[in-house]
Formats: structure tokens, C-alpha cells, sequence
């Protein structure tokens, strides 16, 4: 199967080395035999039909910052459309407001004839059905797994439990940088700047932490979750967001000395609501740490939980390597000879 990566920041490279770890593995257990075409960053993009030799690459970026060649005025879509490869691989960076460049790279690959495997949440929040009809007008595949939950199959989870059932409810932790300063808020009695601050010195949280800890973050994953799990169609301005800034050291420990905790719940239900909630330490929703949690309510089956680590380049790797092992055995379903 040919593969073309658009992004090799954490998570791109991540899946460059998962996929040198698991070659012998992926033929023999899956019938999965990658070949990396093209790999594309910010300024440079290096191609080769025969296949990219991935360590190559990877020191390349390691030592001067590029992958390549400069692109000279070429646009990432441009090159991802003059590419032949059977699955792009997009891991950009996120715009919740325009989806880019995301939005037009994941365009440009279905218009190619390529499905897409992205664990970027930006073009999902904006244009969810106009890339999945795409998708579906090119007759290609569009997997997103890791835009929720990381390495953590919330998405898949979700669709087996609607499998026969309907889900009627979605809550869940779904942002880890906010469950991080929450509970550290709470473990080392830390005020929420304090929080942060550790937050962003272990690594946790982003120099500009504002999508995460005033919810957009959450948001966007509930508005990708209602629309691929329930038939309702929503955008981020029908979530009711509100984050944790307002969240005071007295508010968490006052929770504490009740068997409480206070956790940044995003939910949908009648109303699509991200906001700080009690949660009873016994929940299995109240999460420490980075992990996250989510709990679909089924008219018939009642609830499930799912609970894993929320984020993380080898663990987001893992969830496009399953994403594409699914690609590969619906491609290989219907004849298709080149994967
Ligand atoms: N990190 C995680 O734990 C995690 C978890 C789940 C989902 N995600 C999502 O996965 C995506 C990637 O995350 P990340 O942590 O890997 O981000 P990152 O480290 O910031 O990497 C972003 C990559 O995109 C490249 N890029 C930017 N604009 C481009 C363009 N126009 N054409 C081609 N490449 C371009 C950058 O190039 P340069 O290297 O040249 O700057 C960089 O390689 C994001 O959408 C993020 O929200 C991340």
C-alpha cells in the first residue's frame, strides 16, 4: 500500500517509526505492506515511488528541520495531488476556525482518488459531512480515530455500541491537558496557574494552553463524536462551552472533602454542554491525570465506558496504523490488488 504523510511533527514521525518497528509484524499479521512515497512538512517534501527510506528521512528532519526538498512555491496540496499513493496520511496542525491547511490537503487526496487516515480534529470540526460525501463521491476511505481520545478507539467503541442500539447520551473527559492541571490542582493543593504552569513543563500543555483549558478542545471532540456516532448533525456554535480558568483551589478542595471531583465534562444529550462538573471519585468517568474517559448511554443496553490515555505521538501513531489495517481489508474486500 503506498502512503503519502502531509504533517511529520510528533505524531507524523511517531507513525514513520511505528511503522519501521512493525514492518515484519503488519505483512504477517495483517497483509499490510506499506510503502511511505511521500513525506511532506511546512517547507520541504521528498518523494520517491519506489519507496522512502523512512530512517533516512527521519534523521534528515532530526538534523536540519526538513524533509526534502524546498518546496519552491509549491502548495502541500499541489504535491499530495501529483502524487500516486493509495492513503495520505494527514497530521497538520489543527484550525478550528478554517480547518487548514487540513481541510485542503484531506480535499486534494480524495479528488487524487486516495482515501485518508488524519488525526486532525480541524477539518472534522468544519466541514464533518462535506469531506465524508467526498469520500464517499470518490469512493475512498475516511478514518479519523485518532482525532479522539489519542491511541484510545473511543470512536470505534462508539460504533460497536450503536451496533443494534441507539446512543441517546455522550459524556466524557476529553481533553488531557485540563484533566492534568484539575487533578494536580487537586493532588498538590496547586492554584490553576501553578497548574498550568507545571502542566507546561512536563510537557502537557501548549505554550498558548487557551483551546484546551476554555473547552474548544472538548467541543470539537463532542461535535466529531455526535456526528459520527448519532444520526444529529452539529457544529462547535451549537456546543455551550465554558472551561476551567474560572476553577479555584478552594472550589477543588471543597469538592474533595465531599467524595467529589471537579472535571472538565463535555456532554450531549438534549444540549451539546462542555463545562467544570462535581464528579463522585468512584465515577469511572472521573479520570486522573492525562487519560480520558468516555460513557455512551444506549436506549436499550444501557452505559459503556471507555478509559485510556487521551493524547501522545506513539499512542495517536497507533490509532492511524489501526485506522489504516481497516483501509487495507475493506480495500483488500473489494478486489483491490494494490494493497
Ligand atoms: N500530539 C498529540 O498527542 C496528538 C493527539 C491527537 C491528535 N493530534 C493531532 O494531530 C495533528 C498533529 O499533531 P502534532 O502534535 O504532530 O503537531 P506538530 O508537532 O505541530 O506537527 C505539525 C506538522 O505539520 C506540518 N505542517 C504545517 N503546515 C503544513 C503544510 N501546509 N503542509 C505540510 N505540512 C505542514 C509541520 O511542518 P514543520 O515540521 O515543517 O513545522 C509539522 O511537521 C494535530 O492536528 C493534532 O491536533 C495530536
Amino acid at each position: 500500500m503506498r502512503l503519502a504523510l502531509v504533517g511529520f511533527g510528533v505524531v507524523g514521525r511517531s507513525f514513520a517509526k511505528l511503522l519501521q518497528l512493525k514492518a515484519g509484524e503488519l505483512a504477517s499479521k495483517s497483509g499490510l505492506m506499506p510503502k511511505v512515497v511521500c513525506v511532506i512538512d511546512n517547507h520541504s517534501y521528498s518523494q520517491d515511488s519506489n519507496g522512502l527510506d523512512l530512517g533516512k528521512v527521519l534523521s534528515k528532519k532530526n538534523r536540519s528541520g526538513s524533509v526534502g526538498l524546498p518546496k519552491k512555491g509549491l502548495s502541500s496540496s499541489e504535491i499530495i495531488s501529483n502524487t500516486e499513493a493509495d492513503v495520505l496520511i494527514e497530521t497538520t496542525q489543527t484550525n478550528f476556525k478554517t480547518g487548514e491547511p487540513g481541510f485542503s490537503h484531506i480535499k486534494a487526496a480524495f479528488q487524487s482518488k486516495m482515501s485518508v487516515v488524519t488525526a486532525n480534529k480541524g477539518p472534522l470540526a468544519v466541514a464533518f459531512q462535506s469531506l465524508t460525501e467526498l469520500a464517499r463521491h470518490n469512493n475512498v476511505y475516511f478514518k479519523f480515530s485518532g482525532a479522539v481520545g489519542g491511541g484510545t478507539p473511543i470512536l470505534d467503541f462508539g460504533r460497536s455500541c450503536s451496533k443494534g442500539d441507539t446512543i441517546v447520551r455522550i459524556s466524557g473527559i476529553l481533553n488531557s491537558t485540563s484533566n492534568f492541571i484539575l487533578t494536580h490542582m487537586e493532588r498538590d493543593a496547586l492554584d490553576f496557574k501553578s497548574a498550568l504552569l507545571y502542566a507546561q513543563r512536563e510537557g502537557y500543555a501548549e505554550a498558548d494552553p487557551s483551546l484546551d483549558v476554555d473547552g474548544f478542545d472538548s467541543a470539537v471532540k463532542l461535535v466529531i463524536m455526535v456526528n459520527y456516532l448519532t444520526p444529529n448533525k452539529v457544529a462547535m456554535r451549537d456546543v455551550d462551552i465554558s472551561g476551567i480558568r474560572g476553577i479555584s483551589l478552594k472550589d477543588v478542595e471543597r469538592a474533595r472533602k465531599t467524595g467529589k471531583a471537579v472535571r472538565l465534562v463535555a456532554s450531549a444529550d438534549s444540549k451539546l454542554k462542555v463545562s467544570p462538573e462535581l464528579l463522585d471519585m468512584t465515577d469511572p468517568l472521573c479520570v486522573s491525570g492525562a487519560y480520558n474517559a468516555v460513557k455512551f448511554g444506549c436506549e436499550f443496553s444501557g452505559d459503556k465506558v471507555i478509559v485510556g490515555k487521551g493524547a501522545g505521538g506513539m499512542e495517536t501513531a497507533s490509532s492511524i496504523l489501526r485506522d489504516l489495517i481497516d483501509i487495507r481489508g475493506m480495500l483488500a474486500a473489494r478486489g483491490s490488488t494494490s494493497c
